[in-house]
């Protein structure tokens, strides 16, 4: 990845934080983005001061007009696009009852249409490098999950959109990833949305339990490498994707009394 230029959007925390400084570290030139103008500029700083080279740029990926901006940008700037890795997003917490309709389009806003405007405008650029394009998507788009209908439906929206879109781009060059990480420690439950679409400020799970953002990171970029198409990540996650397609009736129990254990699960 030596020179390489790679948008990662959502890269302050967690994941794409850790994927910036591995990549960066390669010797990839790294920009990345959020909402949080401060949060972005920390995270810049102190993953320049760890050696790597990197551009922190604001950007809602839920705004079409500043993602294609930015993305124009980035080709201005750096004269070439390799590697675009759509991973910006939020989670929402809410029986579907419940919830405000606001909430759900806000997470499909983000996690769906910002993957689907990124990729639209940098995708000129990644067939003139032959490059590639990683939808962070996660084990929830492929098995619902309850209380989190939003944040599923936006998961399987973005596995179907990008594997349609890795079966065009058969010819082209271009290689698609869809990386399905299982619960891993980060910043995405306490920045989850509620029923009245308010931050809930707080995790529902074990965090010092789950895989950790650089272990995800490197996986993601070994499979990238070997040029996988999916890659689905944790035993737990193996199992649930497996269980649901050979046992899916049974799954509903499973995955049921699995989330009422969750703290303060709506779940009865
Ligand atoms: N952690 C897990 O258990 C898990 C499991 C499976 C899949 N995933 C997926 O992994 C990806 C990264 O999540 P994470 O766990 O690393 O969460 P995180 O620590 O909360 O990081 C999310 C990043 O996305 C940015 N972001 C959120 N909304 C954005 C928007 N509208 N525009 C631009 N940037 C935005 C955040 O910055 P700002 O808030 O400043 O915008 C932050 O940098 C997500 O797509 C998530 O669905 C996570």
């Amino acid at each position: 990845m030596n020179n390489k230029v790679i948008i990662i959007t959502g890269g302050s925390s967690g994941i794409g934080k850790a994927l910036a400084l591995q990549y960066g570290l390669l010797g990839a030139r790294v920009v990345i983005t959020g909402r949080n103008k401060e949060k972005l500029q920390e995270t810049t700083v102190q993953l320049q001061k760890a050696g790597i080279s990197i551009v922190g740029i604001p950007c809602d990926s839920s705004l079409e007009k500043e993602i294609r901006l930015m993305v124009d940008q980035v080709k201005k700037q750096f004269g070439q696009i390799d590697l675009l890795i759509n991973n910006a997003g939020i989670s929402m917490r809410s029986m579907f009852e419940e919830v405000s309709i606001d909430v759900l389009k806000t997470v499909m806003d983000i996690n769906f249409w910002g993957t689907v405007y990124a990729t639209q405008a940098a995708l000129p650029y990644l067939k003139e490098s032959k490059g590639g394009i990683i939808g962070i998507s996660s084990i929830a788009g492929y098995r619902g999950l309850p209380v989190r209908t939003g944040y599923s439906a936006s998961k399987f929206a973005m596995n179907g959109f990008l594997e349609a879109l890795r079966t065009e781009l058969l010819h082209s060059g271009v290689h698609v990833l869809i990386a399905c990480p299982g619960f891993t420690a980060s910043n995405i439950r306490n920045s989850s949305l509620n029923a009245e679409g308010n931050i809930t400020g707080e995790t529902m799970r074990e965090e010092d339990k789950m895989m950790s953002a650089d272990e995800v990171a490197s996986k993601i970029i070994q499979a990238y490498q070997q040029k996988k198409k999916t890659l689905i990540m944790t035993f737990q996650g193996k199992l649930t994707v497996f269980l649901n397609k050979w046992m899916n009736g049974l799954m509903d129990t499973l995955v049921y009394n699995s989330l009422k254990k969750e703290r303060n699960s709506p779940l009865k």
